[in-house]
């Protein structure tokens, strides 16, 4: 009878405390922050949650861009002469990760203003991470782009970022391993 007793209350501490029903996300320390408007990004952030375990959040636009690509480039271009800077409908809560990749397609031969002005807003937030930038891109500044996730992010420190036009988890994996987040 005591057995059980000691049995039973060791049970509602554990589930108490979260031990039993812990789920990978719960545990993770782990990040992917990425803004996608036509897919191909958000593909490469399930490729990195995928191998890292990592938690997935999709940043989305408080005004959502056009769905035709001119309507969109014109926009953005007039975001990036100047223009009004979108804002994003929530952000994740930093405090829970130690790591943190961000993820941006090419925009114009940078990253959209959308992240890197959401990014410098969460400037405090921030500090004292590693940040690891990733971008996909059609064909170039793909450099451009994953620094300028960089320079959006001073108060973080990075790891060395990846650009694809074309995600795929064996590229993807190959970068992990090589900046010593692989499996
Ligand atoms: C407004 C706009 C501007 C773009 N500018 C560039 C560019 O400067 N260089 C490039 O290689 N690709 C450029 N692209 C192509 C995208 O970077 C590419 O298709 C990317 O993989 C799309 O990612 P997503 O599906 O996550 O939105 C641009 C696309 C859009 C919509």
């Amino acid at each position: 009878m005591k057995l059980k007793q000691i049995f039973a209350a060791a049970l509602v501490a554990l589930i108490a405390s979260g031990g039993l029903f812990a789920q990978g996300s719960a545990k993770s320390k782990t990040l992917v922050v990425y803004f996608s408007w036509s897919g191909t990004t958000e593909k490469a952030a399930q490729m990195i949650a995928k191998s890292t375990g990592a938690d997935l959040f999709r940043i989305e636009p408080t005004q959502a861009y056009p769905t035709s690509y001119k309507d969109c480039a014109d926009i953005v271009k007039k975001e990036l002469d100047g223009g009004k800077i979108r804002t994003v409908k929530s952000a994740p809560d930093f405090s829970k990760y130690d790591t943190i990749f961000v993820g941006v397609p090419v925009w114009w031969h940078t990253a959209p203003t959308l992240m890197t002005h959401f990014l410098e807003e969460h400037a405090a937030d921030l500090k004292g991470k590693t940040i690891i930038p990733f971008c996909t891109y059609q064909a170039t500044y793909r450099a451009e782009t994953l620094q300028a996730i960089v320079d959006a992010t001073p108060t973080a420190s990075h790891k060395e970022g990846y650009g694809t036009t074309n995600p795929k988890q064996n590229d993807v994996d190959a970068w992990l391993k090589k900046i010593g987040l692989g499996k």
